[in-house]
């Protein structure tokens, strides 16, 4: 049997973070709603990563919840760092850049939010971010789930 964490089929989201007009982008899934009025998401980053790093000193953030078409890019912003890959000029080749309230996102996503930061906690090996959502846009309701990502076997859990 799987452990408990593994059992759930977590919707996939990438944030979109920025260092003064640098932009990167992650894949995240430790991410959840927490209150209703403001509306108000946890995010936990990983202490390693450029993610991290950016969302440190900046206070707004874009969080995408991917589209099921975007498995395709999970290996590349998910399990490479901003610091040695570009991946902004990557998906610029890939042609799937829009903009959105100032930050670059992925075309086919199935909903935007504008964060801002609000407050930061340790967790273990992430960081936990709260953020109220300023914005948000839904656009189409065939989002990307990890079952998507097991069943393409880019998550081996
Ligand atoms: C399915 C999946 C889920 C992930 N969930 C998270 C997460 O919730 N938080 C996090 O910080 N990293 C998560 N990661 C790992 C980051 O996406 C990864 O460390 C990435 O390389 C960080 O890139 P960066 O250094 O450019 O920020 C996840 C990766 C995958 C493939």
């Amino acid at each position: 049997m799987k452990r408990p964490w593994n059992l759930t089929n977590l919707p996939v989201y990438s944030l979109v973070t920025s260092s003064g007009d640098a932009f990167n982008m992650n894949v995240c899934t430790y991410v959840v709603p927490v209150s209703m009025v403001p509306k108000m998401y946890m995010v936990a980053l990983d202490y390693n990563s450029l993610s991290y790093e950016n969302m440190e000193k900046s206070d707004y953030a874009v969080l995408q919840l991917l589209g099921d078409e975007d498995y395709s890019v999970v290996r590349t912003l998910g399990k490479k760092s901003g610091r040695n890959t570009d991946k902004m000029a990557y998906l610029e080749r890939r042609n799937i850049l829009s903009e959105w309230h100032g930050f670059p996102v992925i075309n086919n996503c199935s909903a935007f939010m504008l964060l801002k930061k609000i407050r930061r906690m340790e967790g273990g090996d992430h960081e936990l971010f709260l953020f109220q959502v300023e914005k948000f846009q839904s656009c189409h309701p065939d989002f990307l789930s990890e079952k998507t990502l097991r069943e393409k076997k880019i998550i081996g859990t």
